[in-house]
């Protein structure tokens, strides 16, 4: 690994998120990005963008295990990972209003999507984090995932799969305390952002609270840059400002 090696990834790359950040460091050119998504739409905006490589994935264990090996192959030095994978709704399922609403396959696809995905990329990944020189790691959690903030209930599984992100960021950064103390992680709430994950439950939002996807970029980049290297996880907002656990 040395300093020519050096890489920028996002997973999740098609969400509108995830787009406007690869974008964002195109125009930077600090250095490389990788764009992973299934999203062939995407995958196709992004194909012509130079300094960047975008890459078609399934998301299986076998295609996250692959993209790994291939990035310990060439001595990818990770700078900065963000995940942004998640779901509030879905085919058939909305946000739960009242406990009586929870049906098991919407929760565990929520779950899959919004904890299990960003920790299965993260335990595909690990080799290549544990190498790298000061990863910065985002992952794309939320506000309402807080439970000392949570004021008003509903969203179970919503709720419920960013609480259990968040707990297993918080493990991912004491381990990474003793394999590599360089790395930072940051479980980041992006404010309420006009991508199809809110576009439902835009209508009660205040348009100055509705930020285009480039302002969240651009935020999720100023937060990322101001990281303290400090071995903890961070929950922030996109602020900056801290949100309670
Ligand atoms: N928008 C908001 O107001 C808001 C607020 C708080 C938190 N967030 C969080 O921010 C993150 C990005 O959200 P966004 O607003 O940018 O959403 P978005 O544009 O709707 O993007 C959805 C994301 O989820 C992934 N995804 C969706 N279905 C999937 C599936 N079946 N399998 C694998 N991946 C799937 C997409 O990956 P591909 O690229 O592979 O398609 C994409 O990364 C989410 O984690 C969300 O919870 C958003």
């Amino acid at each position: 690994m040395n300093e020519d090696n050096a890489l920028d990834v996002v997973i999740g790359a098609g969400s509108g998120i995830g787009l406007a950040l690869i974008e964002r460091w195109q125009r930077a050119a600090e250095r490389p990005s990788l764009a992973i998504t299934r999203s062939t739409e995407r995958l196709l905006a992004l194909a012509d963008l130079p300094g960047v490589t975008c890459e078609a994935t399934d998301y299986s264990d076998e295609q996250l295990a692959s993209l790994a090996d291939r990035l310990l192959e060439r001595g990818a030095d990770v700078a900065r990972l963000v995940i942004c994978n998640g779901v509030l709704q879905g085919e058939g399922y909305r946000p739960e209003r009242a406990v009586g609403q929870i049906e098991g396959t919407a929760m565990r696809q929520v779950f899959e999507l919004n904890t299990f995905l960003p920790m299965r990329v993260l335990s595909a990944l690990m080799p290549v984090i544990k190498r790298s020189r000061s990863p910065k790691i985002a992952v794309l959690s939320a506000r309402v995932g807080s439970i000392s903030d949570n004021r008003l209930g509903g969203w179970y599984s919503y709720r419920g799969s960013k609480a259990a992100l968040n707990m297993m960021l918080k493990c991912t950064a004491l381990e990474l305390r003793r394999v590599n103390p360089q790395a930072k992680v940051l479980a980041y709430h992006p404010g309420t952002v006009d991508t199809p994950l809110s576009k439902p439950f835009q209508a009660s939002v205040a348009p100055e609270k509705l930020f285009k996807p480039q302002r969240a970029a651009q935020a999720l980049d100023e937060v990322m840059a101001g990281l303290t290297i400090d071995s903890e996880l961070s929950y922030l907002d996109w602020q900056g400002e801290v949100i309670p656990w």
